[in-house]
């Protein structure tokens, strides 16, 4: 027995609500509220839909062999191989390839490349060159967005175009499945997963039950199969489209591709990932023929640095596995405001807050009437506090007009007292920046003492700020 009754659904997180409400009390959205028609199943009614947690309990025979609890020591560790897109930026942020059975979900805005990036993955593993065991195997690809047409023509020009390359334009989810079913793809990309639609329910396609109870079918079928499948999810501020927040529990693994769409370069991260770490990034530059990945992204995200100016600096910050340079850009300027301005873009802005707080009482820099901007180059975001000591020097130096000397790179976490502290794998971090040709590093004292001799540049060991801004800073040339 069921009974329809509506529901309204906080269409970003999904939360559910028997009435209206303007903001949603979970994620904080506004006005995110839809009614969906929900189908209800009664409690009493037998053990069809909430069956495995509810009846398993009543059930007196148990079938041999299935789903019985054993000793771990028996649960035997087969090393499962993953497929590998040969896309090394997808593959790394992946955690080393697509994991069989996996469901992962790739967020981003609308036109930021999502169906490039995965037309290329698809070309890859369907065109067979360059393949290890130089079988190409088949592809899927769902587009509930263009037509096979549109398809095409990316495809063409993303050098897709392989008989192991099948599109398939749908939005229902039951016929989907039935082709998931008969072609049984070493991969299957579904593009969006808010086109798709499963017919038993009321609401319109892009809502909360909708996308929800579309990933879960698929999220079954990958799991039985062991067919991987990559869900496409437009993120989307506010408005009709339910956010991939709704998702985020369904899926193995979800990435975020990134960027600004005025400059070509594309960030892919990952939020969440059941198979690898979420530090991983992957650097892409969107060109005529596609994206390409950035093999040297310090040394791109370096290239429009002006050397001589006072207020720029360079850190050596981690993403995963790989140490990239950042240069942070500090303007100060007086104030005609009550309230100076703290503007700061690329990093947390509760962490400037406490570099100009250390500035002023420790070292004694007057910013209190000053309106400061801090932004990180090149639309990077940086978590890292080892990125703090560059951030503190490169407000100095702009607000006394000294530049940083052009070829040293800081590395180092800045506590309340104005202690420059250590931070991890300074090794690495350093190699990099010698890599990139800087000649000089100033870190903390307590990194500096255990360093091999050969890294091919003078490291400077530090206690506090005020001792990096006497090694880092340059006195400014004498105006008569
Ligand atoms: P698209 O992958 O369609 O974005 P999404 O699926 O995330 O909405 O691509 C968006 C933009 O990328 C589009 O404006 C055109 C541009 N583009 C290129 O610059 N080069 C290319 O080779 C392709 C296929 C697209
Ligand atoms: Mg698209």
């Amino acid at each position: 027995m069921s009974r329809l009754q509506t529901r309204y659904l906080c269409q970003n997180c999904g939360y559910e609500s028997l009435k209206w409400m303007g903001k949603c009390p979970e994620c904080d959205s506004w006005d995110s509220f839809t009614e969906e028609v929900v189908l209800q199943e009664k409690a009493s009614s037998s053990s069809k839909a909430g069956g495995a947690r509810s009846a398993a309990g009543h059930r007196s025979i148990v079938p041999a062999g299935t789903g019985l609890p054993v000793p771990i020591t028996q649960v035997e560790a087969t090393a499962q191989e993953r497929l590998l897109t040969r896309i090394g930026e997808f593959d790394r942020v992946l955690g080393g390839g697509i994991v069989p059975g996996g469901l992962i979900l790739v967020g981003g805005d609308p036109g930021i490349g999502k169906s490039t990036l995965l037309t290329q993955v698809a070309a890859q593993i369907s065109g067979g060159e360059g393949r290890a065991e130089s079988s190409p195997l088949s592809v899927l690809y769902i587009s509930g967005e263009e037509s096979a047409q549109q398809v095409k023509l990316r495809s063409a020009r993303l050098g897709a175009e392989t008989p192991h390359f099948l599109i398939g334009v749908e939005t229902e989810i039951g016929i989907i499945l039935h082709h998931l079913e008969t072609t049984r793809p070493a991969l299957a990309i579904i593009d969006s997963i808010q086109t798709m639609f499963d017919s038993n329910l009321e609401s319109a396609p892009g809502t909360v039950s909708q996308v929800r109870a579309c990933a879960t079918h698929l999220a079954r079928f990958a799991k039985s199969t062991g067919v991987p499948i990559v869900l496409i999810g437009h993120v989307t501020k506010e408005g009709s489209l339910a956010g991939p927040r709704v998702l985020e529990h369904i899926v193995d693994t979800v990435l975020y591709f990134e960027g600004d769409r005025h400059h070509a370069y594309r960030l892919l991260r990952a939020a969440k990932n059941r198979f690898g770490s979420t530090d991983e990034l992957g650097i892409f530059e969107m060109h005529e023929d596609g994206l390409l990945g950035v093999d040297n992204p310090s040394a791109v995200l370096l290239s429009e640095r002006t050397e001589d100016g006072a207020g720029s600096a360079v850190a050596s910050t981690l993403e995963g596995s790989r140490a990239l340079l950042i240069e942070v850009q500090a303007l100060v300027a007086r104030s005609n405001l009550a309230s100076p301005r703290r503007a700061v873009t690329g990093m947390d802005p509760n962490r400037v807050n406490m570099i100009l707080a250390v500035l002023e009482k420790r070292i004694g820099l007057k910013l209190a009437e000053q309106d400061v901007f801090v932004n990180v180059a090149g639309g990077i975001r940086i978590l890292e506090p080892a990125s703090d000591l560059a951030t503190a020097l490169a407000i100095a130096s702009n607000f006394r007009e000294q530049p940083i000397h052009p070829t040293t790179i800081l590395i180092g976490e800045v506590g309340l007292a104005g202690e420059v502290r250590a931070v991890s794998q300074i090794e690495k971090r350093l190699r990099e920046a010698a890599r990139q040709g800087f000649t000089r590093a100033i870190i903390s004292k307590h990194n500096a003492g255990k360093l091999p001799k050969n890294l091919g540049l003078e490291v400077t060991g530090v206690a506090n700020v005020n001792d990096a801004l006497h090694a880092a800073l340059l006195t400014p040339p004498r105006t008569s």
